[in-house]
């Protein structure tokens, strides 16, 4: 079929009404475009160029292995700027892009990330056993305590104590804003009204707390390079890291290479365990098969293909990171020019009925037999700017549902499902993932 230019057909309905529909109804928008004009559309949102999503495996691949000078997700992210700073690997685009990724590769290997798994275990041991039992309770704000605790211990480095209080609680401020970037968004330098943020209102708030951690995190960073030593963290990985003419990360750089670990895997992280646990409560036959296989301790297949199965069914990331048309490109039957952006959609090909027969059905046995598609399960994106921290994040999902489901029974509060709410550009259940936890008894293994 000849290409055609233009874009697909989308909602006609003003800009201000499609961004109400895709921020309140995030999950029933994309179904609902889907239904109307198939799998792929483009929707228009004020003030960004418009977004064209596909959710074909084909199209998703093209998108995903474009050049680099053809699709810049980087642009797209520019907003998290001052939370991550200039130097932040979502912020890059082509060869800079590859630079800063090629010095954290290293700390994301296989055998790299075994090592901190008894970090892991002890950070989640102690938050587990802290959550209140038999009575009702949102386990999200609990899972993100945990994921902020676990990326200071396992990235930052930090070793319990005053300094690592300090940071979890000028970091949990400083996250708050993350929730609504558009706070975040300096006026034009050197005008009045930029004078005066600096001084009054969130952002000078923002800025405020921003010195103190960065004060914490600089001096952090100073006290290892003198150290030397040999630790598991990341933070350790990056002082050895070397740019290709052999120097080494500046301190600004692994500065805003931690604080993007942060903002990427902490967040994300959290969020799918919520989501997973306020959908293992009303699946009793998985919960039980599940928790078998935690008690016998041998083999984590059914595990692994639960949380896939998870991520397939809420993917936190419903839209991957959008890609801006910086040159003319075909991705199937459409030819793109610069001025819209390509949007890989997760949920849409996740729930595609071709792919995943009775997608909605939550079915961990799906990925029991076969592997996920490179291309049709994609919650972790895909091609140059796949998630850098997809290995850590499936060793910190496993260790805490061993840790919780080993310890916990997991009860329904009779509350009925939670709907998707869109926080910033990911998605979690709208009350938090209520649950009550009970302790459990332990059988023990017999032999
Ligand atoms: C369940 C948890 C997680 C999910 C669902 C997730 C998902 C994603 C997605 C969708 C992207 C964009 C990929 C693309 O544009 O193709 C991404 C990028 C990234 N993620 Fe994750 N992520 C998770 C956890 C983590 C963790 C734990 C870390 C680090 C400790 C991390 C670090 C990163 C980084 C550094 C990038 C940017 C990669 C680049 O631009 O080259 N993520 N993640």
């Amino acid at each position: 079929m000849r290409s055609r230019s233009a874009l697909p057909p989308g909602p006609s309905m003003p800009s201000a009404l499609q961004m109400a529909g895709f921020w309140t109804r995030p999950l029933a928008f994309l179904e609902r475009c889907r239904d109307r004009y198939g799998k792929r559309f483009t929707i228009r949102l004020p003030a960004t160029p418009p977004f064209v999503m596909v959710s074909d495996p084909e199209e998703i691949k093209q998108v995903f292995t474009a050049p680099p000078d053809v699709l810049r997700p980087g642009e797209g992210a520019r907003v998290l700027e001052p939370l991550v700073g200039r130097n932040s690997v979502l912020l890059l685009d082509e060869d800079a892009h590859m630079e800063q990724r090629k010095l954290m590769l290293p700390a994301f290997h296989g055998e790299r990330m075994e090592r901190l798994t008894g970090l892991m275990e002890e950070v989640t041991a102690e938050e587990v056993a802290a959550i209140p039992r038999d009575r009702p309770l949102a386990l999200h704000p609990r899972t993100q305590e945990l994921t902020l605790k676990i990326i200071l211990r396992a990235v930052f480095g930090l070793d319990p104590g005053p300094r690592f209080d300090a940071l979890c609680a000028r970091l949990g401020e400083m996250l708050e804003f993350g929730d609504k970037p558009i706070s975040l968004l300096p006026p034009k330098p050197e005008s009045r009204i930029a004078q005066a943020a600096e001084r009054v209102g969130p952002f000078a708030r923002f800025l405020r707390i921003q010195e103190e951690v960065d004060e914490i995190i600089f001096g952090l960073i100073a006290e290892r390079r003198a150290e030397g030593g040999d630790r598991v963290d990341i933070l350790a990985i990056l002082l050895e890291a070397s740019h290709e003419d052999g120097s080494p990360m500046s301190e600004q750089e692994i500065r805003d290479e931690l604080m993007t670990l942060l903002i990427a895997g902490h967040e994300t992280t959290a969020t799918t365990l919520a989501w997973a646990f306020q959908q293992l409560v009303r699946e009793r036959a998985v919960l039980d098969r599940l928790v078998a296989e935690i008690d016998a301790g041998e083999d984590d297949a059914y595990l692994t293909a639960t949380i896939r199965e998870t991520l397939r069914h809420r993917p936190v990331l419903p839209n991957v990171a959008p890609r801006f048309v910086a040159k003319q490109v075909a991705v199937g039957d459409w030819t793109y020019e610069p001025g819209c952006a390509l949007v890989a959609n997760a949920y849409l090909v996740h729930h595609d009925a071709e792919i995943y027969p009775e997608p909605y059905a939550f079915r961990p046995e799906r990925f029991l037999d076969s592997s996920p598609g490179t291309y049709s399960w994609i919650p972790f994106g895909g091609g140059r700017r796949r998630c850098l921290g997809a290995s850590f994040a499936m060793l910190e999902l496993k260790v805490v549902f061993r840790a919780l489901l080993g310890s916990c029974e997991l009860r329904d509060c009779g509350e009925g499902i939670e709907v998707a709410q869109r926080r910033n550009i990911t998605v979690r259940p709208v009350r938090g993932a209520r649950v009550v936890l009970g302790d459990r008894e332990r059988v023990p293994v017999a032999g």
